[in-house]
């Protein structure tokens, strides 16, 4: 049995096929129509969520299968005081798999210790959210045709951004990829994801706190709000949350083909005034969510489409 709780659980060449596989449910998607006949997805969400969730339980719905769970922490015997291990318990007796979002680090871990069904990490606390990065790898490729030999800017919420963790964890397994880290000083990614991931690879990374300057050399913007939720105090947040915000003036020093990715929800950090450009690929990648999950859910279920 297998889990999906950090990105590199997967091997580079699983998360090829993975992709393949998301591409070829993109282009015949009633072919997996029945991949999932009788299978329950439950879906175990102690933290607000609209994209995840909800392209989870879209996943399962187009293989077939059927779905379960709750949406917030109030809505389970959590509120009584069950812990996760106890709560995964009782899920590995009605579904064939979860998917986990916890507002602690460690929360996805801890279930699939515990689990006899396969766990999947919707996102633990400032840590990791793999499955977000399915969804970035499948759309920086389906855009650029690659996910080698390029400089991604990562702007923000550095720190407590788990998808630029993830991100990061990820694409640093790639040929050469080339970083630029946008945050400002209290919000540069933490210190774990500098030295065991960056420094330990010798990939080429920058830190810098000015958007416009870095603009000119990337080749994928990926923006991220200020995690509101993570902040100790609202007065740094109100100081820090709108750090960046990307417009049309600053999309003038873009390259022509450089695409903006965000992970989603935005805040104010992408005008409104650019959705329409045709580097803005925001709602195309909370599209292609839907077709990595499909493809995940299959994978960890071992599957086979006919
Ligand atoms: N990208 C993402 O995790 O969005 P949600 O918080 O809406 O699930």
């Amino acid at each position: 049995m297998r889990h999906m709780l950090n990105p590199l659980d997967f091997s580079v060449e699983e998360i090829d096929r993975l992709l393949a596989l998301a591409d070829d449910i993109e282009h015949h998607l009633p072919k997996y129509a029945h991949v999932c006949d009788g299978k329950k997805l439950a879906t175990l969400f102690y933290e607000p969520s609209t994209r995840t969730r909800l392209s989870f339980e879209s996943a399962m719905l187009s293989l077939g299968g059927s779905v379960l769970g709750f949406s917030s922490a109030d809505a389970s015997s959590a509120a009584k005081g069950e812990s996760v291990a106890d709560t995964i318990r009782m899920i590995s007796c009605y579904a064939d798999i979860a998917a986990i979002r916890h507002p602690k680090e460690g929360a996805a871990l801890v279930a699939a210790q515990k689990s006899s069904i396969p766990v999947i990490n919707a996102g633990d606390g400032g840590h990791q959210h793999p499955t977000q990065t399915l969804t970035d790898l499948m759309t920086i490729h389906a855009l650029t045709g690659r996910l080698s030999d390029m400089t991604i800017g990562l702007c923000g919420d550095l720190k407590f951004g788990r998808t630029v963790h993830s991100l990061i964890n990820a694409m640093a397994r790639y040929p050469d990829i080339r970083f630029v880290l946008i945050a400002p000083d209290e919000l540069r990614v933490p210190s774990y994801i500098r030295e065991d991931v960056l420094r330990a690879r010798n990939i080429t990374f920058k830190e810098v706190g000015n958007l416009d300057e870095a603009m000119p050399e990337l080749d994928i913007l990926y923006m991220t709000r200020v995690q509101r939720e993570r902040f100790f105090n609202e007065e740094d947040y109100i100081r820090l949350k709108d750090s960046y915000i990307l417009d049309r003036k600053k999309m003038k020093l873009a390259k022509p083909d450089m695409y903006i990715l965000h992970p989603l929800p935005r805040v104010n950090e992408i005008a409104t005034e650019i959705d329409d450009d045709p580097r803005a690929a925001y709602f195309k990648q909370a599209q292609y969510g839907v077709y990595v999950r499909m493809a995940l859910i299959i994978t960890l279920l071992g599957l086979e489409v006919k």
